[in-house]
């Protein structure tokens, strides 16, 4: 199929933009592309694409923008009930950590989530699922980390790789066991940090090759922050996973500076997320690794807060930056990536373009993805957008609505938004 007149057509070519890189939209005016067996075969300009495939079907996208897919690249995609009443107490005056001290919190969603059988926690998370492929995400990281012990993680593991087959919204998973000290270990956290390292990653290692030998490895994450895990047995709970073949990611600095980025980048993890207490020599640190920086916006924003990522200096130091939305029903129920650029633009001083490419190409080197999807190159997935509008810069600008007019995922046509 030739899908051409598109006013604009953002390619982001030329694979992760690090530093100042960031931002190239590899921006064709009045372009069209060609998808062939759902997948990416060339583009150019709409008047040499028309002449050069004259026998291919053809699609109008009407003189508006086309562009890559959003990449969600950090979401607790998976969990019963919601946490509405936690909301109102911050609203009251109550801190995130204050509820998480008095028993509420991530292990308040573990009690409505790890009995919950294979069907209720497919059946809950799927609406979500639809709802960001709605909003233009056609590839999300999804994590594991509201059951805690190891039959409940691996049933959220399940439900991943089960939504990830059921739906179109193609799924990249993500064990997170180090979510949160489980109430059974409260005043043993260093007793759970050795179960997870001594039995439960060994095992999450044998079920992952009987279960789906032909999957990659799952990523390997932790929280790394006071009131969860310390840097110490962070380490210990990566250093593992990384032994076991893991790739790995890592929640640091949400909340305090404790390490966890510098850590992130000495194990050569694929992602360090949240960052918001990062310090400057944690960000030199990023600057010359291959770890992406993943900055959730929602979420100091969700908790009310008025610090953020400081993006400028990732960028200044030669990190690779990503958006996500962090999904979860506790600091930022956030289904929208065209929201996570709004808020991305404003509260990390980044141009439409920059978020733009934060939430496609860099959001997919943040899942190790790069290689198949963020972009619109030849050899690439044909995941990608027609927006309602004919000017990306219209992202972010407008918001609290959908941009998005039709969805293809694997060159089909996915969603069509009245
Ligand atoms: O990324 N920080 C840890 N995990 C989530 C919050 C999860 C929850 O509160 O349920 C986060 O913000
Ligand atoms: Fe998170």
């Amino acid at each position: 199929m030739l899908i051409y007149n598109a006013k604009q057509l953002l390619t982001l070519a030329g694979g992760p933009q690090r530093g100042r890189h960031l931002g190239d939209l590899g921006l064709i005016p009045e372009g069209a592309i060609l998808i062939r067996d759902g997948v990416v075969q060339a583009y150019g300009p709409s008047q040499d694409m028309l002449e050069w495939y004259p026998k291919e079907p053809r699609f109008n996208a009407g003189g508006k923008v086309v562009m890559p897919g959003l990449v969600d690249p950090h979401t607790h995609l998976i969990f019963m009930g919601n946490r509405a009443l936690e909301f109102e107490m911050r609203l009251e005056g109550k801190s995130y950590q204050e509820i998480m001290a008095a028993g509420g919190g991530i292990v308040n969603t573990v009690r409505m989530t790890r009995d919950a059988s294979l069907e209720e926690l497919v059946a809950a998370a799927r609406p979500r699922a639809e709802g960001m492929l709605r909003y233009g995400t056609t590839t999300a990281e999804a994590k594991t980390g509201y059951g805690l012990t190891q039959s409940s993680e691996l049933l959220q593991l399940q439900a991943i790789l089960k939504l990830d087959q059921e739906c179109t919204l193609e799924l990249v998973p993500t064990y997170l066991a180090a979510h949160a000290i489980p109430k059974e270990f409260t005043h043993d956290p260093q007793g759970y940090t050795e179960l997870v390292v001594e039995k439960m990653l060994p095992d999450l290692q044998l079920w992952w090759k009987r279960t789906v030998p032909n999957r990659p490895l799952p990523f390997v994450d932790v929280f790394c922050e006071v009131g969860a895990f310390t840097l110490e047995q962070s380490r210990q709970i990566l250093v593992k996973a990384k032994e076991l073949g893991f790739p790995l990611k890592i929640h640091a600095d949400e909340f305090e500076n404790l390490g966890g980025t510098s850590l992130a980048v000495r194990l050569g993890a694929t992602s360090a997320d949240h960052l918001v207490k990062t310090s400057s020599a944690d960000i030199q640190a990023l600057g010359v690794s291959d770890t992406v920086a993943v900055s959730l916006t929602p979420t100091p924003f969700g908790l009310g807060h008025s610090e953020f990522t400081p993006a400028q200096e990732i960028i200044a130091a030669n990190g690779i930056l990503a958006i996500a939305s962090d999904l979860n029903p506790g600091t930022a129920w956030c289904e929208s990536m065209q929201f996570v650029i709004a808020l991305s633009c404003r509260y990390l001083k980044i141009t439409v373009a920059q978020a733009i490419a934060a939430a496609t190409i860099n959001a997919a080197a943040a899942i190790g993805r790069a290689d198949q999807i963020g972009s619109l190159e030849p050899g690439k997935q044909a995941d990608l957008l027609v927006l309602s509008v004919d000017d990306y810069r219209n992202l972010g600008y407008k918001f609290g609505g959908n941009l998005v007019q039709r969805v293809m995922k694997r060159g089909k046509w996915v969603v069509e938004n009245k």
